[in-house]
């Protein structure tokens, strides 16, 4: 039995359907003041998978994961396995200055009493975020799906990651494609603002990708992709894991000239184009 919340509907249908399962109605609306109401619809099995990223409007989001979670326990479900495609709050995952709430930490502990006995999340931004839980956590990585989807487009491309954290995904698909990877250097000046530069990038004349696990303010992405164009590119496809593309991101990234940009729906977006669902689905059998 699948339950989809409200950042997940189409997501969850497609795992529905992957596994031919029953796809449970639920009702979550909110009240003229704000508040939210929710009410599962269908009869409640002993096992159930709810799915549900927790990207903007984070909070909404979470506490609607929270109301399905405390509702399904106390209608009587023992074990409920959680797929969280995109984890919110994930990037505050230790006290960077002194009296910061570990954001990350405090969610996974709400998920854990909510009554989540398993989690499943795709390409956590920091891998030591399974740490926060006592329940099984499984990280899925899109990286296969994402390099299947390149295959398809491109021949012999050039990786790259648009830092050094990034450079583990690159080199996940680096090695899928059987094509070199690099990565440039950034430093983050402020949440919009970072500053990139290269070492020995041996891009010209080739096609590149730029991989990365999450776009947000697509600062990043721009940088990278002036870069490469620089350095003597012949093309610059974008790729990201999670789309969360804050404001006008992704037209300031089509604005740098890339060809594309390719990204999961693990957060709805227009840019959502290859679908996580197989890979879920695969998890969860
Ligand atoms: C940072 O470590 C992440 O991997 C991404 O590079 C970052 O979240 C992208 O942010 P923005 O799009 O705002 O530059």
């Amino acid at each position: 039995m699948i339950i989809g919340g409200s950042a997940c509907q189409k997501l969850a249908a497609k795992v529905a359907n992957e596994l031919d399962d029953y796809l449970c109605p639920v009702e979550s609306r909110k009240f003229p003041d704000g508040e939210r109401y929710l009410r599962i619809k269908g009869e409640i099995e002993k096992e159930v998978v709810v799915i549900q990223s927790t990207g903007y409007p984070q909070d909404e989001n979470l506490m609607e994961l929270f109301f399905i979670l405390k509702n399904l326990k106390s209608l009587g479900a023992e074990e409920i396995k959680v797929v969280v495609p995109y984890f919110g709050y994930g990037r505050q995952e230790k006290r960077f200055k002194s009296g910061e709430a570990i954001s990350a930490g405090i969610v996974a502990e709400l998920l854990e009493s909510a009554g989540a006995s398993e989690l499943f999340c795709v390409n956590l931004h920091e891998n030591s975020m399974a740490d926060f839980f006592n329940i099984p956590v499984q990280e899925l990585s899109a990286m296969p799906l994402i390099a299947k989807h390149l295959q398809n487009i491109l021949d012999d491309p050039v990786i790259i990651a648009p830092d050094k954290g990034a450079l583990g995904h690159a080199q996940e698909i680096s090695s899928i494609l059987n094509c070199p990877c690099d990565h440039l250097e950034k430093t983050r000046i402020s949440p919009e603002v970072v500053e990139t530069r290269v070492k020995n990038l041996d891009v010209e004349g080739r096609q590149t990708v730029i991989i990365d696990d999450i776009i947000s303010t697509g600062g990043t992405i721009v940088n990278a992709s002036h870069l490469l164009q620089e350095n003597g590119a012949e093309s610059v496809t974008v790729s990201c894991v999670h789309p969360v593309l804050v404001e006008d991101a992704i037209m300031k990234i089509f604005a740098t000239g890339v060809e594309d940009v390719l990204a999961t729906d693990t957060l709805i977006s227009e840019v959502s184009d290859i679908s996580v669902a197989p890979l879920i689905a695969q998890a969860l059998r």
